[in-house]
Protein backbone atom coordinates (compact mmCIF):
# COMPACT_ATOMS: atom_id res chain seq x y z
CA UNK A 1 0.00 0.00 0.00
CA UNK A 2 1.30 3.72 -0.71
CA UNK A 3 0.14 6.19 1.92
CA UNK A 4 0.67 9.97 1.60
CA UNK A 5 1.03 10.87 5.20
CA UNK A 6 0.61 14.54 5.99
CA UNK A 7 2.37 16.13 9.20
CA UNK A 8 4.87 13.04 9.29
CA UNK A 9 7.30 14.88 11.00
CA UNK A 10 5.17 15.64 14.18
CA UNK A 11 4.68 13.46 17.35
CA UNK A 12 1.92 11.46 16.33
CA UNK A 13 2.65 11.31 12.16
CA UNK A 14 6.27 10.50 13.05
CA UNK A 15 5.17 7.29 15.19
CA UNK A 16 2.48 6.10 12.39
CA UNK A 17 5.38 6.53 9.54
CA UNK A 18 8.14 4.22 11.71
CA UNK A 19 5.26 1.83 12.50
CA UNK A 20 4.12 1.93 8.75
CA UNK A 21 7.69 1.57 7.64
CA UNK A 22 8.43 -1.29 10.34
CA UNK A 23 5.30 -3.72 9.42
CA UNK A 24 6.28 -7.24 7.73
CA UNK A 25 4.75 -6.21 4.41
CA UNK A 26 5.85 -2.21 4.75
CA UNK A 27 3.90 0.29 3.45
CA UNK A 28 5.51 2.56 0.95
CA UNK A 29 5.46 5.86 2.47
CA UNK A 30 5.34 9.62 0.81
CA UNK A 31 5.29 12.00 4.04
CA UNK A 32 4.36 15.28 3.02
CA UNK A 33 5.82 18.14 6.08
CA UNK A 34 5.81 21.71 6.43
CA UNK A 35 8.47 21.46 9.43
CA UNK A 36 6.60 23.85 11.63
CA UNK A 37 8.54 24.86 14.53
CA UNK A 38 6.22 21.21 15.81
CA UNK A 39 7.68 18.87 12.77
CA UNK A 40 11.46 17.42 13.51
CA UNK A 41 13.50 15.11 11.00
CA UNK A 42 15.17 13.90 14.00
CA UNK A 43 11.92 12.26 14.91
CA UNK A 44 12.78 10.36 11.51
CA UNK A 45 16.07 9.49 11.58
CA UNK A 46 15.95 6.10 12.37
CA UNK A 47 13.95 5.44 8.74
CA UNK A 48 15.42 8.28 6.66
CA UNK A 49 17.64 5.33 4.78
CA UNK A 50 14.34 3.39 4.46
CA UNK A 51 13.88 3.23 0.46
CA UNK A 52 10.24 2.94 1.19
CA UNK A 53 10.23 6.56 2.81
CA UNK A 54 9.94 9.32 0.53
CA UNK A 55 10.11 12.80 2.31
CA UNK A 56 8.69 15.88 0.77
CA UNK A 57 9.19 19.35 2.43
CA UNK A 58 6.13 20.99 1.83
CA UNK A 59 2.51 22.88 2.96
CA UNK A 60 -0.37 21.29 2.45
CA UNK A 61 -2.27 24.67 1.73
CA UNK A 62 -0.35 24.25 -1.36
CA UNK A 63 -2.45 23.01 -4.08
CA UNK A 64 0.25 22.83 -6.82
CA UNK A 65 2.67 21.06 -4.80
CA UNK A 66 -0.04 18.31 -3.27
CA UNK A 67 -0.90 18.20 -7.14
CA UNK A 68 2.12 17.29 -8.35
CA UNK A 69 2.45 14.48 -5.47
CA UNK A 70 -0.58 13.30 -6.39
CA UNK A 71 0.39 13.24 -9.85
CA UNK A 72 3.71 11.49 -9.40
CA UNK A 73 2.43 9.10 -6.56
CA UNK A 74 -1.07 7.82 -6.89
CA UNK A 75 -1.09 6.69 -3.44
CA UNK A 76 -3.81 4.08 -2.32
CA UNK A 77 -4.51 6.32 0.56
CA UNK A 78 -3.86 9.68 2.88
CA UNK A 79 -3.28 9.84 6.32
CA UNK A 80 -3.84 13.17 7.23
CA UNK A 81 -1.83 14.66 10.27
CA UNK A 82 -0.78 17.81 9.75
CA UNK A 83 -1.92 20.65 11.95
CA UNK A 84 -0.89 23.36 14.33
CA UNK A 85 -2.01 21.09 17.02
CA UNK A 86 -1.70 22.56 20.59
CA UNK A 87 -4.45 24.89 22.07
CA UNK A 88 -2.76 27.86 24.23
CA UNK A 89 -0.44 28.74 20.67
CA UNK A 90 -4.26 29.28 19.25
CA UNK A 91 -5.35 31.14 22.05
CA UNK A 92 -2.73 33.62 21.45
CA UNK A 93 -2.66 32.95 17.44
CA UNK A 94 -5.73 31.47 16.39
CA UNK A 95 -4.27 32.24 12.68
CA UNK A 96 -2.21 29.71 11.84
CA UNK A 97 -4.78 26.86 13.44
CA UNK A 98 -7.26 28.33 10.71
CA UNK A 99 -4.98 28.51 7.72
CA UNK A 100 -3.58 24.87 8.18
CA UNK A 101 -6.37 22.57 9.93
CA UNK A 102 -9.23 24.34 7.92
CA UNK A 103 -7.82 26.13 4.61
CA UNK A 104 -4.99 23.55 4.19
CA UNK A 105 -7.37 20.44 5.29
CA UNK A 106 -9.90 21.74 2.15
CA UNK A 107 -7.15 22.00 0.16
CA UNK A 108 -6.00 18.65 0.76
CA UNK A 109 -9.49 17.17 0.25
CA UNK A 110 -10.16 19.36 -3.25
CA UNK A 111 -6.97 17.73 -4.62
CA UNK A 112 -8.07 14.14 -3.08
CA UNK A 113 -11.37 14.53 -4.88
CA UNK A 114 -9.62 15.05 -8.37
CA UNK A 115 -7.39 12.61 -7.75
CA UNK A 116 -10.27 10.10 -6.97
CA UNK A 117 -8.13 9.24 -4.23
CA UNK A 118 -9.26 5.46 -2.86
CA UNK A 119 -8.98 6.72 0.93
CA UNK A 120 -9.26 9.46 3.27
CA UNK A 121 -8.41 9.55 6.69
CA UNK A 122 -8.98 12.60 8.43
CA UNK A 123 -7.16 12.64 12.33
CA UNK A 124 -9.82 14.53 14.29
CA UNK A 125 -9.81 14.95 18.16
CA UNK A 126 -12.13 14.15 21.19
CA UNK A 127 -11.79 17.93 21.49
CA UNK A 128 -14.52 18.52 19.02
CA UNK A 129 -16.90 17.48 21.82
CA UNK A 130 -15.86 19.94 23.95
CA UNK A 131 -16.55 20.04 27.94
CA UNK A 132 -18.54 17.48 29.29
CA UNK A 133 -20.08 16.53 32.67
CA UNK A 134 -19.54 13.55 34.50
CA UNK A 135 -20.28 10.81 34.05
CA UNK A 136 -21.17 11.15 30.12
CA UNK A 137 -18.78 9.94 27.42
CA UNK A 138 -19.49 11.12 24.04
CA UNK A 139 -19.88 8.23 21.36
CA UNK A 140 -19.73 9.69 17.25
CA UNK A 141 -23.15 11.22 17.45
CA UNK A 142 -22.45 13.33 20.27
CA UNK A 143 -23.18 16.78 18.96
CA UNK A 144 -19.76 19.16 18.57
CA UNK A 145 -18.92 21.81 20.92
CA UNK A 146 -15.17 22.82 20.23
CA UNK A 147 -13.81 25.84 22.96
CA UNK A 148 -10.80 26.71 21.52
CA UNK A 149 -9.82 28.02 18.43
CA UNK A 150 -7.95 24.83 17.76
CA UNK A 151 -10.27 22.91 18.80
CA UNK A 152 -13.02 24.74 17.04
CA UNK A 153 -10.78 24.95 13.60
CA UNK A 154 -10.57 20.85 13.95
CA UNK A 155 -14.14 20.67 14.54
CA UNK A 156 -14.56 22.76 11.11
CA UNK A 157 -12.49 20.42 9.15
CA UNK A 158 -13.88 17.39 10.70
CA UNK A 159 -17.13 18.58 9.24
CA UNK A 160 -15.75 19.65 5.93
CA UNK A 161 -14.09 16.14 5.75
CA UNK A 162 -17.62 14.55 6.16
CA UNK A 163 -19.63 16.90 3.67
CA UNK A 164 -16.56 15.68 1.17
CA UNK A 165 -17.81 11.93 1.89
CA UNK A 166 -21.68 13.47 1.68
CA UNK A 167 -21.64 15.41 -1.45
CA UNK A 168 -18.88 13.79 -3.58
CA UNK A 169 -18.90 9.97 -2.27
CA UNK A 170 -14.87 10.77 -1.03
CA UNK A 171 -14.39 7.54 0.97
CA UNK A 172 -13.56 9.58 4.10
CA UNK A 173 -13.23 8.16 7.33
CA UNK A 174 -12.78 10.52 10.73
CA UNK A 175 -10.97 9.24 13.41
CA UNK A 176 -11.09 11.31 17.50
CA UNK A 177 -8.61 10.47 19.43
CA UNK A 178 -7.98 11.54 23.24
CA UNK A 179 -4.80 13.24 24.65
CA UNK A 180 -1.93 11.08 23.08
CA UNK A 181 1.42 10.59 24.90
CA UNK A 182 4.55 8.44 24.57
CA UNK A 183 8.22 9.14 23.19
CA UNK A 184 9.09 12.49 20.38
CA UNK A 185 6.24 14.92 22.24
CA UNK A 186 7.16 18.21 21.77
CA UNK A 187 7.37 19.50 25.02
CA UNK A 188 4.72 22.27 25.11
CA UNK A 189 2.16 19.77 25.64
CA UNK A 190 1.13 18.63 29.48
CA UNK A 191 3.25 15.10 29.67
CA UNK A 192 6.46 16.38 28.21
CA UNK A 193 6.90 19.68 29.39
CA UNK A 194 6.00 18.44 32.80
CA UNK A 195 8.63 15.67 32.16
CA UNK A 196 11.14 17.79 31.20
CA UNK A 197 10.93 20.77 33.82
CA UNK A 198 10.90 17.60 36.13
CA UNK A 199 14.05 16.07 35.08
CA UNK A 200 15.35 20.47 35.30
CA UNK A 201 13.89 20.99 38.72
CA UNK A 202 12.01 23.73 37.31
CA UNK A 203 8.70 24.59 38.52
CA UNK A 204 5.77 22.71 36.68
CA UNK A 205 2.93 25.20 36.00
CA UNK A 206 -0.22 23.50 36.66
CA UNK A 207 -3.40 25.86 34.97
CA UNK A 208 -6.09 26.74 37.63
CA UNK A 209 -6.81 24.04 40.11
CA UNK A 210 -5.32 20.93 38.21
CA UNK A 211 -8.81 19.14 38.03
CA UNK A 212 -9.07 18.88 34.78
CA UNK A 213 -9.72 15.54 33.24
CA UNK A 214 -8.16 14.03 30.55
CA UNK A 215 -8.30 10.26 28.99
CA UNK A 216 -4.64 9.43 28.11
CA UNK A 217 -3.84 7.09 25.00
CA UNK A 218 -0.23 5.44 24.33
CA UNK A 219 0.45 7.24 20.51
CA UNK A 220 1.75 3.58 19.61
CA UNK A 221 -2.55 2.26 20.22
CA UNK A 222 -3.75 5.50 18.45
CA UNK A 223 -1.26 4.46 15.51
CA UNK A 224 -2.63 0.77 15.36
CA UNK A 225 -6.17 2.12 15.19
CA UNK A 226 -5.27 4.16 12.25
CA UNK A 227 -3.67 1.02 10.71
CA UNK A 228 -7.13 -0.84 11.45
CA UNK A 229 -8.93 2.24 9.98
CA UNK A 230 -6.44 1.49 7.02
CA UNK A 231 -7.61 -1.68 6.38
CA UNK A 232 -11.30 -1.94 8.00
CA UNK A 233 -12.58 1.34 8.67
CA UNK A 234 -15.94 1.69 6.79
CA UNK A 235 -15.96 5.22 4.39
CA UNK A 236 -18.34 7.71 5.50
CA UNK A 237 -17.69 6.47 9.31
CA UNK A 238 -16.77 8.51 12.39
CA UNK A 239 -14.48 6.44 15.18
CA UNK A 240 -13.67 7.59 18.68
CA UNK A 241 -10.18 6.31 19.65
CA UNK A 242 -9.51 6.40 23.10
CA UNK A 243 -7.59 4.87 26.08
CA UNK A 244 -9.96 4.41 28.24
CA UNK A 245 -7.60 5.78 31.15
CA UNK A 246 -9.58 9.59 32.22
CA UNK A 247 -6.94 10.98 34.84
CA UNK A 248 -7.36 14.88 36.56
CA UNK A 249 -4.04 16.85 35.25
CA UNK A 250 -2.75 17.26 38.89
CA UNK A 251 -2.30 13.45 39.50
CA UNK A 252 -0.38 13.36 36.13
CA UNK A 253 1.89 15.99 37.76
CA UNK A 254 2.21 14.44 40.71
CA UNK A 255 3.16 11.01 39.40
CA UNK A 256 5.80 12.44 36.94
CA UNK A 257 7.12 14.15 40.05
CA UNK A 258 7.37 10.84 41.90
CA UNK A 259 8.75 8.96 39.06
CA UNK A 260 11.20 11.59 38.31
CA UNK A 261 12.07 11.91 41.74
CA UNK A 262 11.74 15.81 42.16
CA UNK A 263 9.89 17.55 45.24
CA UNK A 264 5.70 18.29 44.74
CA UNK A 265 7.00 21.74 45.89
CA UNK A 266 8.03 22.55 42.15
CA UNK A 267 4.29 22.27 41.51
CA UNK A 268 3.10 25.89 40.80
CA UNK A 269 -0.63 26.47 40.12
CA UNK A 270 -1.13 29.22 37.26
CA UNK A 271 -3.30 31.80 35.56
CA UNK A 272 -5.59 28.88 33.96
CA UNK A 273 -6.35 28.70 30.14
CA UNK A 274 -9.04 30.72 28.65
CA UNK A 275 -12.02 28.59 27.48
CA UNK A 276 -10.50 25.65 29.34
CA UNK A 277 -12.49 22.53 28.89
CA UNK A 278 -13.05 21.07 32.34
CA UNK A 279 -13.67 17.03 30.93
CA UNK A 280 -12.90 15.30 27.89
CA UNK A 281 -14.27 12.01 27.65
CA UNK A 282 -15.16 9.32 24.99
CA UNK A 283 -16.27 6.00 24.24
CA UNK A 284 -14.38 3.81 21.87
CA UNK A 285 -17.27 0.90 21.76
CA UNK A 286 -17.82 1.41 18.17
CA UNK A 287 -13.81 0.57 17.28
CA UNK A 288 -13.96 -1.98 19.79
CA UNK A 289 -16.89 -3.91 18.67
CA UNK A 290 -16.34 -3.41 14.73
CA UNK A 291 -12.60 -3.76 14.47
CA UNK A 292 -11.47 -5.75 17.68
CA UNK A 293 -9.00 -2.99 18.11
CA UNK A 294 -8.04 -2.05 22.14
CA UNK A 295 -5.23 -0.11 23.58
CA UNK A 296 -2.71 -2.12 24.97
CA UNK A 297 -0.42 -0.13 26.74
CA UNK A 298 -1.52 1.07 30.43
CA UNK A 299 -1.34 4.09 31.92
CA UNK A 300 1.76 3.24 34.33
CA UNK A 301 3.34 1.55 32.26
CA UNK A 302 3.38 3.66 29.23
CA UNK A 303 4.39 6.75 31.31
CA UNK A 304 6.85 5.45 33.08
CA UNK A 305 8.36 4.41 29.34
CA UNK A 306 7.99 7.47 28.49
CA UNK A 307 9.63 9.09 31.06
CA UNK A 308 12.34 6.80 30.20
CA UNK A 309 12.79 8.04 26.72
CA UNK A 310 12.53 11.70 28.07
CA UNK A 311 15.84 10.69 30.22
CA UNK A 312 18.02 8.89 27.48
CA UNK A 313 17.09 11.70 25.06
CA UNK A 314 18.12 14.73 26.83
CA UNK A 315 20.06 15.88 23.31
CA UNK A 316 16.44 15.49 21.89
CA UNK A 317 14.98 18.00 23.94
CA UNK A 318 17.65 20.25 24.63
CA UNK A 319 17.86 21.04 20.40
CA UNK A 320 13.82 21.29 20.68
CA UNK A 321 13.86 23.98 23.45
CA UNK A 322 16.45 25.95 21.85
CA UNK A 323 15.34 29.45 19.70
CA UNK A 324 11.41 29.51 19.35
CA UNK A 325 10.73 27.41 22.01
CA UNK A 326 11.68 30.31 24.71
CA UNK A 327 10.21 32.91 23.09
CA UNK A 328 6.98 30.83 23.40
CA UNK A 329 7.64 29.44 26.63
CA UNK A 330 8.27 32.55 27.71
CA UNK A 331 4.93 34.16 26.75
CA UNK A 332 3.07 31.39 27.97
CA UNK A 333 4.36 30.84 31.17
CA UNK A 334 6.96 33.85 32.51
CA UNK A 335 4.66 37.04 31.76
CA UNK A 336 1.45 34.28 31.48
CA UNK A 337 -1.03 36.92 32.82
CA UNK A 338 -0.16 39.69 31.25
CA UNK A 339 0.09 38.14 27.72
CA UNK A 340 -3.42 36.51 28.57
CA UNK A 341 -4.70 39.64 29.77
CA UNK A 342 -3.26 41.12 26.23
CA UNK A 343 -4.80 38.29 24.23
CA UNK A 344 -8.00 39.17 25.89
CA UNK A 345 -7.97 42.70 25.37
CA UNK A 346 -7.35 42.22 21.48
CA UNK A 347 -10.67 40.19 21.48
CA UNK A 348 -12.55 42.66 22.65
CA UNK A 349 -11.36 45.22 20.50
CA UNK A 350 -12.21 43.10 17.49
CA UNK A 351 -15.68 42.31 19.05
CA UNK A 352 -16.02 46.48 19.17
CA UNK A 353 -14.85 46.63 15.42
P1 LIG B 1 2.34 17.99 16.08
O1 LIG B 1 2.12 19.43 16.36
O2 LIG B 1 3.33 17.24 16.88
O3 LIG B 1 2.74 17.79 14.55
C1 LIG B 1 2.08 18.47 13.51
C2 LIG B 1 2.90 18.25 12.25
O4 LIG B 1 2.21 18.86 11.15
C3 LIG B 1 4.30 18.88 12.29
O5 LIG B 1 5.25 17.99 11.79
C4 LIG B 1 4.16 20.11 11.40
O6 LIG B 1 5.37 20.49 10.79
C5 LIG B 1 3.15 19.62 10.39
N1 LIG B 1 2.42 20.73 9.74
C6 LIG B 1 1.83 21.79 10.36
N2 LIG B 1 1.28 22.59 9.45
C7 LIG B 1 1.49 22.02 8.24
C8 LIG B 1 1.13 22.36 6.90
N3 LIG B 1 0.45 23.48 6.64
N4 LIG B 1 1.51 21.54 5.90
C9 LIG B 1 2.21 20.42 6.17
N5 LIG B 1 2.59 20.04 7.40
C10 LIG B 1 2.23 20.83 8.42
O7 LIG B 1 0.89 17.34 16.17
P2 LIG B 1 0.45 15.93 16.77
O8 LIG B 1 0.26 16.06 18.21
O9 LIG B 1 1.32 14.88 16.21
O10 LIG B 1 -1.02 15.83 16.12
C11 LIG B 1 -1.18 15.26 14.82
C12 LIG B 1 -2.66 15.27 14.47
O11 LIG B 1 -3.40 14.53 15.44
C13 LIG B 1 -3.29 16.67 14.45
O12 LIG B 1 -4.20 16.72 13.40
C14 LIG B 1 -4.02 16.76 15.79
O13 LIG B 1 -5.13 17.63 15.70
C15 LIG B 1 -4.46 15.32 15.97
N6 LIG B 1 -4.64 14.88 17.36
C16 LIG B 1 -3.65 15.09 18.28
C17 LIG B 1 -3.81 14.61 19.58
C18 LIG B 1 -2.74 14.81 20.63
O14 LIG B 1 -2.99 14.48 21.79
N7 LIG B 1 -1.56 15.30 20.29
C19 LIG B 1 -4.98 13.91 19.93
C20 LIG B 1 -5.98 13.75 18.96
C21 LIG B 1 -5.79 14.20 17.67
O1 LIG C 1 -7.84 15.71 23.42
C1 LIG C 1 -7.05 15.69 22.27
C2 LIG C 1 -6.22 16.95 22.22
O2 LIG C 1 -5.26 16.84 23.27
C3 LIG C 1 -5.54 17.17 20.88
O3 LIG C 1 -6.51 17.42 19.91
C4 LIG C 1 -4.58 18.35 20.94
O4 LIG C 1 -3.84 18.44 19.73
C5 LIG C 1 -3.62 18.17 22.09
O5 LIG C 1 -2.81 19.31 22.22
C6 LIG C 1 -4.37 17.89 23.39
O6 LIG C 1 -5.06 19.10 23.86
P1 LIG C 1 -5.08 19.51 25.42
O7 LIG C 1 -5.34 20.93 25.51
O8 LIG C 1 -5.95 18.57 26.19
O9 LIG C 1 -3.55 19.11 25.76
P2 LIG C 1 -2.42 19.87 26.58
O10 LIG C 1 -1.28 18.91 26.70
O11 LIG C 1 -2.14 21.22 26.08
O12 LIG C 1 -3.09 20.02 28.02
C7 LIG C 1 -3.57 18.89 28.73
C8 LIG C 1 -4.19 19.41 30.01
O13 LIG C 1 -3.15 19.93 30.85
C9 LIG C 1 -5.16 20.56 29.82
O14 LIG C 1 -6.20 20.46 30.78
C10 LIG C 1 -4.32 21.81 30.12
C11 LIG C 1 -3.35 21.31 31.17
N1 LIG C 1 -2.02 21.97 31.16
C12 LIG C 1 -1.32 21.97 30.00
C13 LIG C 1 -0.09 22.57 29.95
C14 LIG C 1 0.69 22.60 28.66
C15 LIG C 1 -1.51 22.52 32.32
O15 LIG C 1 -2.15 22.49 33.40
N2 LIG C 1 -0.28 23.11 32.26
C16 LIG C 1 0.45 23.18 31.13
O16 LIG C 1 1.56 23.76 31.14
Amino acid sequence: MKILVTGGAGFIGSAFVRMALAKAEPARVVNLDKLTYAGNLENLESVAHYPGHRFVHGDIGDARAVDGILDDEKPDAIVHFAAESHVDRSIFSPSPAFETNLRGTFTLLEAARAHRIPRFIHVSTDEVYGSLRAPIEADEDFPLNPSSPYSASKAGSDLLARSYFTTYGLPVIITRASNNYGPFQFPEKLIPLMISNALERRPLPVYGDGMQVRDWLYVDDHCRALMVMLEQGREGEIYNIGGSRSVPNIEVVQKILHATGAPDTLIEHVEDRPGHDRRYALTSAKLIRETGWEAEMSFEQGLAETIDWYRQHAGWIERVKSGEYLNYYARNYDNREAELRKASSARERTKAQ
